[in-house]
């Protein structure tokens, strides 16, 4: 079955949802896939899924890390072992192993829950930051709006 976005899947971050819809997009080719069993166009879907995934969570660290947000290594650790857990499945895809089925489970399980616990943990130390950096920029800009009434 495929994954349906629903409201508990949102973290209220604009740029991070856009990304955990992406995965799931991905995740959800990967179901179809399955189906074909085309050992070819499955490399190539998770592959590409493997890559946005990872890009993502370069993204989401220095985001909590920016934001100052105190579990930043632990979920950083998260996201290592995930990766190393995912990159052993890719190295099975590529000697043609049948493991599509196994890994589209483990994926759909594990990215649902790091949303909903580990993901909506950061959101409100992210979210406060994000307003601190808006707010900055408003000030610098009015000064700088300030400065060239004074000087035309
Ligand atoms: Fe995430
Ligand atoms: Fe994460």
């Amino acid at each position: 079955m495929p994954i349906n976005w629903s409201v508990d899947l949102d973290t209220g971050i604009e740029v991070i949802d856009h990304q955990h819809r992406q995965i799931v997009d991905f995740i959800n080719q990967l179901e179809v896939v399955n189906t074909t069993h085309d050992k070819a166009k499955l490399k190539e879907v998770v592959d590409a899924c493997v890559d946005y995934t990872l890009s993502h969570f370069a993204f989401e660290e220095s985001l909590q890390e920016e934001a100052g947000y105190k579990y930043c290594k632990p979920h950083k650790k998260v996201h290592e072992l995930f990766t190393r857990k995912v990159a052993e499945y890719q190295q099975r895809v590529d000697l043609g192993e049948d493991v599509g089925g196994e890994l589209h489970g483990m994926l759909a399980r594990w990215l649902v829950n790091h949303i909903k616990r580990d993901d909506a943990d950061y959101v409100a130390a992210v979210k406060a930051n994000m307003v601190d950096i808006i707010k900055e920029k408003e000030e610098k800009q009015e000064t700088k709006g300030w400065f060239s009434r004074f000087f035309k």
